[in-house]
């Protein structure tokens, strides 16, 4: 199998992944009442990359789960690719407490996985939603945030949106594409957000771009995470670009715990002046 070759903005995405699940368990372990608290990698991929700065291998987020101090009591891995299965499931072959799905993570987990996280469970869970795409469904991250015991970090795929969806003209996006964005979003207002219906000098009307990644970001933010999904703390997220300053991602947190946001956030601010 080929394996990916892993920028530094995805080198710096697992290593706030680490820090925070490093003082998720940290902080669970401490709590009597608690039951378990769960890891889940919706988007895993192998388990390993290469990083593209060193050329070197370098662990994914799924053995990065596994290296930290204190583990977690579950861990749940689910990738599309059966490739990418097989490999983590050879590099994991020996860990408890692991469980391995090939699929769709929006089917996996809204029928295997988060119906077993629910509030009377006294569970807790960090689950990493990190698709290179438009692949995940806006009803899963619903489904995640209605637990109240789930704490999500989430790649919002700027790159993907920019180059298939969000043309100067939408007009001249393929309706397959609005569509994925729409699956996303879970809505078709992200259109009012960013588009302004114009007619040019022919009469012709088409949609003009009026607002870009941050009016995207905050609305993402602010309506559909905080207000629609319901949860209650969403820090500012971190914008990842590339080496040529183009931007390929946000990397949200979101949470019903406020501990979680004041941890989170003190380590997006030690990252973001790299960035
Ligand atoms: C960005 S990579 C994940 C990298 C990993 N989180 C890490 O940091 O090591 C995204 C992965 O999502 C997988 N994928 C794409 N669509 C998927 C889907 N609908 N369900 C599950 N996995 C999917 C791809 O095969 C790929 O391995």
């Amino acid at each position: 199998m080929k394996l990916d070759k892993i920028g530094i903005w995805s080198e710096i995405k697992l290593d706030i992944i680490r820090e925070y699940a490093n003082a998720f368990t940290t902080i669970m372990r401490k709590q009597a009442w608690c039951q378990g608290y769960a890891y889940i990698d919706a988007f895993a991929g192998a388990g390993v990359h290469i990083s593209r700065r060193t050329g070197e291998f370098i662990m994914g987020s799924p053995l990065n789960a596994l290296e930290i101090k204190n583990p977690f009591t579950e861990y749940h891995y689910i990738d599309i690719d059966k490739e990418k299965t097989e490999a983590l499931d050879m590099l994991t072959r020996d860990i408890p407490d692991i469980r391995i799905y090939k699929g769709d993570s929006n089917e996996v987990l809204r029928k295997n996985i988060l119906p077993f996280l629910t509030y009377e469970t006294k569970k807790r869970a960090l689950c990493i939603l990190d698709p290179y795409g438009l692949h995940l469904h806006w009803e899963t991250i619903m489904d995640a945030a209605k637990l109240r015991t789930t704490e999500i970090f989430l790649n919002f795929p700027l790159m993907d949106m920019n180059r298939n969806v969000l043309h100067k003209d939408l007009l001249s996006a393929d309706q397959e594409q609005i569509e994925r964005m729409n699956k996303f979003c879970g809505t078709e207002e992200w259109q009012n957000i960013l588009y302004r219906e114009q007619k040019d000098l022919f009469g012709q009307t088409y949609q003009m771009k009026i607002g870009g990644n941050i009016e995207l970001g905050k609305w993402f933010r602010k309506k559909r995470l905080q207000e629609n999904a319901g949860f209650k703390f969403v820090p500012e997220p971190v914008l990842m670009r590339n080496s040529k300053g183009g931007p390929l991602f946000f990397l949200f947190f979101a949470s019903h715990n406020e501990n979680g946001k004041k941890i989170v956030n003190d380590i997006f601010n030690k990252y973001r002046k790299y960035l």
